[in-house]
């Protein structure tokens, strides 16, 4: 374990699962909460507000911090993806002083076999991010299932910028029988609506001000499936982002909320979703919106 002491405040740090299970050990009794946020670190508002909402629902807080490797089905993203250990630390420290951080090694979670395990999330995966992204719910069940084990938390907090993600998350902890609740958070916005995420540091000011127009098109897209087919809705989409030579849509899906199936006609019970991934330049960004 590691103190970091920073503007007064003492911060628990873990590079190691043996120590981070023994000092959790340590602080939990049989009626306390632990609340974990996962993350991969270049720490921005939203993973913010999933801390203050741990911390404000449970006993301790622990936070993680791993570029996961097996996630990544580009070997470029994940070389370029922002590791900011340092700026990350200083901005939970001035959050609060009772967040217990785990940066792991690669070697700590992995032990030397940096392979996913193989999952049936019941066709989750198959669609969005699964399909654009050959392997990334594997890696991602993998090592949050792991996460999970390590810490044994009582309550989880995942952003719903990730919306499959979650669902994916959801499915693994009832498949599993793992006794952890899975807890869904509003997506944060950057003043121009932007959603944060942790990639948007690698935009240049023109670009961060003019990926607005991802939300722009996303609520311009809700107002138009309120009156007509999920079909003239990706038509509108699509063109859209057709005479556009800075941003590439890779892709816009409408989906059943529940299932993560893209529709071709609506239900009167039934929740929709849609869901965005755009390229500027080599960065992709995603955002979704609930339709309902
Ligand atoms: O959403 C993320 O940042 C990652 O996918 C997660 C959940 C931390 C797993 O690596």
């Amino acid at each position: 374990m590691f103190a970091l002491n920073f503007n007064n405040t003492t911060m628990h740090i873990f590079y190691g699962k043996v120590a981070l299970i023994a000092y959790l050990k340590t602080i939990k009794t049989e009626n306390s909460s632990v609340g974990f946020v996962p993350t991969m670190g270049a720490l921005h508002q939203g993973h913010l507000a999933l801390m203050q909402r741990s911390l404000n629902e449970n006993d301790n807080t622990v936070v993680s911090i791993f570029v996961n490797p097996t996630q990544f089905n580009n070997q470029e993203d994940l070389a370029k993806y922002p590791r900011t250990l340092d700026e990350d630390v200083r901005k939970m420290c001035d959050l609060s002083d009772e967040i217990i951080l785990y940066a792991p090694t690669v070697e700590d979670i992995y032990e030397g076999h940096t392979v996913s395990q193989s999952f049936d999330f019941d066709g989750l995966e198959n669609q969005m991010e699964g399909k654009f992204r050959p392997g990334h719910f594997n890696g991602v069940g993998t090592i949050v299932k792991r996460l999970f084990e390590i810490i044994t938390p009582t309550n989880a907090y995942f952003g719903e910028k990730d919306f499959q993600q979650l669902q994916i998350v959801k499915k693994m902890v009832e498949k599993n029988h793992l006794p952890v609740n899975v807890v869904g958070c509003p997506i944060f916005r950057e003043p121009n609506q932007l959603a944060m995420s942790s990639r948007n540091e690698r935009l240049n000011n023109d670009e961060r001000q003019e990926a607005a127009i991802i939300y722009k098109i996303l609520t311009e897209a809700k107002e138009i499936f309120q009156t007509k087919s999920p079909e003239e809705t990706i038509e509108f989409v699509e063109n859209s982002f057709k005479n556009n030579d800075k941003f590439e849509l890779e892709y816009f899906v409408i989906a059943d909320e529940s299932t993560l199936l893209p529709i071709d006609h609506k239900s009167k019970d039934k929740n929709y979703r849609a869901f965005i991934a755009v390229f500027v330049n080599s960065i992709r960004l995603i955002d979704t919106i609930s339709l309902n």
